[in-house]
């Protein structure tokens, strides 16, 4: 696979899979990213002109993803709303860009017949009890809370019923809870870490007994180049590195790892239809594609993730005071 088309590579996590395809293969790259808010040029500096190709555009805009589709040998599709807590103020650019995006794509990809990889969250099955031994694998019913998880849990379903009824060449991955750099400071662990470097007090959702299952995003990375390169056509694979953790204890972590009182935080609004906990069941991406996560000690991947947000202030600075002042509208 020499040509890949990266939708949404400016952002969070397909910036962090477009230097790690340059790292560890031969081949060359076009971004294909709308540059919202969410994304970053910056996330892609350095990285070789001839192997890498910034395209600004929307994927929910057939003329400008139909001949960047037939030009590439493969697509993996990161491009997305990605927020629930903005998907619940507004839910229409979900809509748009996570289902009409997803389509367009899809239907470039089936006239062109070419490999697609389709990148989507663990949160389309809904949640589960904090006391359930079970955890989420490919086979656990859709049940999705918000209009983001269930913007995406349509685009899997839309991605399944064009592999089923069209024979498309397709993949689909579900992946966790990411952390790392470059992640907007709307997110619940950039937003803390930043809080504390401006003497704000971090702000825990309700109780903080939510669970997350968090992954480094470049386990997240190397997992689906995995499934890209190895994957089974037309098959489902989970991507979780075993990283429960509560909100509370990830909060406490934060603030002792950059020198505060574990308990110098506050109970903020609980969000709409807060899902209680997500587990991932990896077990498939590991035995069938022998997959393995490198980032398995969190708190030494959150003092990295620390230290480079402590060093990054310049790129993080200028959307923090809107993005509090939109939380704090809401009483969060
Ligand atoms: P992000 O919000 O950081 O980045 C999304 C990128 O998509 C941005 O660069 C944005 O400009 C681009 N984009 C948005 N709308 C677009 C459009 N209409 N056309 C073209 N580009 C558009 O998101 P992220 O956290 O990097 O997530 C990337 C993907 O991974 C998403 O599909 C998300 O559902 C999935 N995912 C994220 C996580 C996580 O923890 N962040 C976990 C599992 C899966
Ligand atoms: O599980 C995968 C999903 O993880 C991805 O599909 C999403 O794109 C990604 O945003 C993330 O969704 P969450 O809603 O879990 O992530 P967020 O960072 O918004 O919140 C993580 C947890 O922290 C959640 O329980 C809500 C809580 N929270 C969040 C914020 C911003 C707080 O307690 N305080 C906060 O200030």
């Amino acid at each position: 696979m020499q040509r890949l088309l990266v939708t949404g590579g400016a952002g969070f996590i397909g910036s962090n899979f477009v230097h790690h395809v340059v790292a560890h293969t031969d081949a060359s790259v076009t971004v294909l990213d709308k540059l919202t808010y969410a994304a970053s040029r910056e996330a892609l500096a350095g990285l070789p002109a001839d192997r890498v190709e910034l395209v600004v555009g929307d994927v929910a805009d057939e003329a400008a993803v139909d001949p960047l589709v037939a030009g590439h040998d493969a697509v993996v599709h990161f491009a997305a709303e990605s927020h629930n807590d903005n998907s619940l103020a507004d839910p229409s650019p979900f809509i748009r860009t996570n289902l009409v995006g997803t389509f367009t794509i899809l239907e470039a990809v089936r006239r062109h017949d070419r490999r697609l990889h389709h990148v989507s969250t663990d949160e389309v099955y809904g949640d589960l009890a904090l006391d359930d031994p079970k955890r989420f694998t490919e086979d656990t019913p859709y049940n999705p809370s918000s209009p983001y998880s269930a913007s995406k849990a349509g685009s899997d379903h839309l991605v399944r019923a064009w592999i089923r009824s069209f024979g498309l060449r397709a993949t689909v991955s579900n992946c966790s809870n990411n952390y790392g750099p470059w992640q907007h400071v709307e997110k619940f662990i950039p937003r803390q870490i930043t809080n504390v470097i401006d003497g704000i007090r971090p702000k825990l959702y309700g109780s903080g007994e939510n669970v997350r299952d968090w992954i480094h995003a470049e386990d997240h990375s190397s997992a689906v180049l995995t499934i890209l390169e190895r994957g089974t056509l037309g098959e489902t694979y989970l991507i979780g590195a075993d990283g429960e953790q509560s909100n509370l204890e990830v909060v406490r972590l934060i603030l002792t790892l950059m020198g505060r009182g574990a308990d110098e935080f506050d109970h903020v609004n609980d969000r709409a239809g807060h899902d209680l906990r997500y587990a991932i069941e990896s077990g498939k991406l590991r035995s069938e594609l022998g997959w393995r996560p490198r980032f398995s000690d969190f708190e030494a991947g959150l003092a990295d993730t620390i230290r480079w947000y402590e060093e990054h202030e310049d790129w993080w600075r200028p959307a923090k005071a809107a993005t509090e002042a939109s939380y704090a509208a809401k009483g969060q």
